[in-house]
């Protein structure tokens, strides 16, 4: 098969041996495994490779279907894989409808407003189906959307969100939320993409004390998609204070509609949830690749709703008198898959917060679960790195009980993860460092938290069901403890797999299938291993260590940031010859992106175009795309061919040896970039 166009790096992650030190191991307390939820330690062996695909059907039977499936899985067409196929059935059905006759009283979802003088709104899964009804019953009348129609979603961290995608799902609507970080450009160029005609805000929210305007970025939205060629008739807004409008930017008569006024008509409605097919789609979530476009990786109904449903049970513990609070973002995969659908499928209660984890201190998220009774805890190394600079103590000065706590998005370093162990979980909450994708759907390596012993620093096996793989770059397996990392690959497809790329099938097998296909015509799975686009090495006792991305892809504070994204957003200063972007390593968030610029020629250096540089990358993707730094070089390091060498910046501005650059075009211009350090 054709090999994957060359990116950045030049030496490749399957080059690299890596000498880890490894870590002690930890085991999990004895009062957790006492009232976990899977126990059995022939969990691995029953979900292994000789019972595939049918071992799934453990995951399926965690759903109420309206009519059950015939195939497990159809995988006639790879890898466009089906399934749970014959079978019928509602996402929002399963979240809230099923959960009535045992739990009606029981909070579905706790939202923990940013201003802590603000009380919490617990509400029922009673109170979830009326709220979640009426607003499906608007979407259907007064929206006229329906079932297979793409909405896009620009909202914050309020319980309006997941109503909002449940009322979709309710009817069959496929939603496309969009982080509320993002700019009103990244919003347009995905409602472009899903031809979405609605577009779903919210007025304003809280973040790190200010009361943020967040619907004059609809007005962009809906401005820019315009322009590319998309209308949008109706923008649908909630209001932080029903009934109050938070923002200044003013409505478009006609256009423009307070949801709150609207909804006034649709009391006490109920609409039938839509009888869907597994393989028909609930939502697109949009991330980075490695060319400059967001890919909208479409998630599936049946698949995705068991595979969240099972590893929120197996991996996150999830019972239904748990309170269970994940700290990601909802317009995040963590959150679709982490705070709403597989939480609420278990009938556990979800928290959702608002705002800003060290605000106005770092104790409030301790003080949060300390109220609330939160025994699961799930955030990023980013949040946790920060808490444990601002507050080291903190955590001590509270009276909450974690049973269980979860870190995902990023490789989390041994010495925080110890931090977390030791002081969040006070020595007593079993950890799992959940590896996975947006275009996963859930898990594919952690431990399983009552069976495996904890290990710092590594995500550990494959959960059960999923088959993890190290191939070099020639295809060649690594084995478990050979010291050499490699291409980490899944040998067997999943449920929770998106389906493809919305729209862009080719996008798709060319991204995570062609480089390691074994034979494209064949219709066996075994020879589609899934590439997952990261670095890995498999220790001797099977545990998974992630590097990261081995793509043009920046992974700050556990958001996926394309480089080319942020290089053709820096190319738009009209000062700006060439642009390249690499990542630099950042002590809380990871990994910050640095802009590398040559201007445009007879233009002098100036902080002012440093200053659009950083501005313009703001406004078209969003502040977390701001850059640690903008240099402004007098030429950029160039291969012979023209190429530029993005791994000599990055080793400028890591402060790291550049390697031998005397075959380059132009190897004196290196000694010029480092002066500038
Ligand atoms: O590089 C891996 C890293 O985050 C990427 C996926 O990012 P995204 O699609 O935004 O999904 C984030 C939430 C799952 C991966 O390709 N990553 C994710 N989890 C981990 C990780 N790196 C190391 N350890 C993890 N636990």
């Amino acid at each position: 098969m054709a090999e994957p166009k060359q990116t950045g790096t030049e030496v490749s992650e399957a080059q690299i041996a890596v000498h880890w030190k490894e870590e002690e191991t930890y085991q999990p307390a004895s009062s957790f495994i006492a009232q976990a939820n899977l126990t059995d330690s022939n969990v691995l062996e029953r979900y292994g490779l000789d019972n595939f695909p049918n071992c799934f059907k453990e995951y399926a039977d965690l759903l109420d279907w309206y009519e059950y499936w015939h195939t497990t899985l159809d995988h006639s067409k790879p890898p466009y894989w089906k399934w749970f196929v014959g079978g019928k059935l509602n996402a929002c059905y399963n979240c809230v409808d099923r959960h009535l006759p045992k739990y009606k009283n029981k909070t579905a979802l706790h939202f923990v407003p940013e201003p802590e003088e603000e009380r919490i709104e617990h509400i029922t899964f009673q109170e979830l189906y009326v709220r979640v009804n009426e607003f499906a019953a608007l979407l259907r009348d007064f929206a006229g959307l329906k079932r297979g129609d793409r909405v896009t979603l620009h909202m914050p961290m309020t319980v309006d969100l997941p109503i909002t995608m449940l009322a979709c799902a309710r009817l069959g609507v496929i939603h496309s939320q969009v982080f509320s970080g993002f700019s009103g450009k990244a919003c347009a160029d995905r409602i472009v993409d899903s031809q979405s005609r609605v577009l779903i805000t919210e007025d304003a929210y809280y973040r790190g004390g200010k009361l943020i305007d967040h619907k004059e970025k609809a007005d962009i939205a809906v401005a820019e998609a315009e322009k590319e060629g998309q209308k949008v008739d109706k923008v649908l807004i909630w209001q932080r204070y029903p009934g109050k409008y938070s923002a200044e930017t003013p409505t478009v008569e006609g256009r423009d509609f307070f949801v709150n006024d609207v909804l006034k008509n649709y009391k006490r409605a109920v609409v039938e949830p839509e009888r869907m097919l597994s393989e028909e789609v609930l939502f697109l979530m949009y991330t980075s690749g490695t060319t400059g476009k967001p890919k909208g990786a479409q998630h599936s109904i049946g698949g995705y709703m068991a595979y969240v449903t099972g590893t929120s049970k197996f991996i996150q513990d999830i019972h239904p008198e748990d309170v269970y609070w994940c700290m990601a973002d909802i317009g995040w995969i963590t959150g679709h898959s982490y705070i709403v659908y597989g939480p609420l499928a278990l009938a556990a209660s979800s928290v959702i917060f608002e705002g800003v984890p060290t605000h106005p201190d770092a104790g409030r998220p301790w003080r949060v679960a300390e109220e609330l009774d939160v025994n699961i805890f799930h955030t990023s190394p980013t949040a946790i790195r920060a808490l444990r600079r601002v507050g080291p103590d903190e955590p001590a000065k509270y009276n909450y009980d974690f049973k269980h706590m979860t870190t995902v998005g990023e490789p989390i370093e041994p010495e925080v993860w110890r931090w977390y162990y030791n002081v969040v979980g006070k020595k007593k909450a079993v950890i799992v460092d959940t590896w996975w994708q947006t275009e996963t759907g859930g898990f594919l390596c952690s431990t399983v938290p009552a069976l495996h012993a904890m290990k710092p620093g590594s995500a550990g096996p494959g959960v059960p069901g999923i088959h993890p793989i190290i191939f070099d770059d020639d295809g060649k397996p690594l084995p478990a403890g050979c010291g050499k990392a490699g291409n980490i690959c899944i040998q067997n497809p999943w449920p929770g797999l998106m389906q493809t790329i919305w729209g862009d099938d080719e996008r798709f097998v060319s991204q995570y299938y062609r480089r390691y296909c074994k034979n494209p015509d064949s219709k066996d799975w075994r020879d589609w291993p899934y590439f997952a686009g990261d670095g890995a090495v498999e220790a001797p006792d099977g545990y998974f260590r992630i590097l990261g991305r081995i793509d043009d892809v920046i992974n700050v504070a556990g958001h996926r940031l394309g480089t080319k994204e942020l290089e053709s957003a820096a190319l738009m200063v009209s000062e700006v010859g060439e642009a390249a972007v690499v990542p630099v390593a950042d002590p809380i968030k990871g990994k910050i992106p640095h802009v590398f610029v040559s201007l445009k020629p007879g233009i002098p250096a100036s902080k002012e175009i440093e200053q659009s540089i950083t501005d313009k990358l703001a406004s078209e993707i969003g502040p977390i795309a701001k850059p640690g730094r903008v240099w402004i070089v007098p030429d950029m390091p160039k291969t012979r061919s023209g190429k530029i060498m993005r791994r000599v910046l990055a080793a400028v501005a890591n402060k790291q040896d550049t390697g031998d650059t005397t075959t380059l075009a132009n190897p004196d211009v290196v000694e010029k970039i480092k002066q500038l350090a």
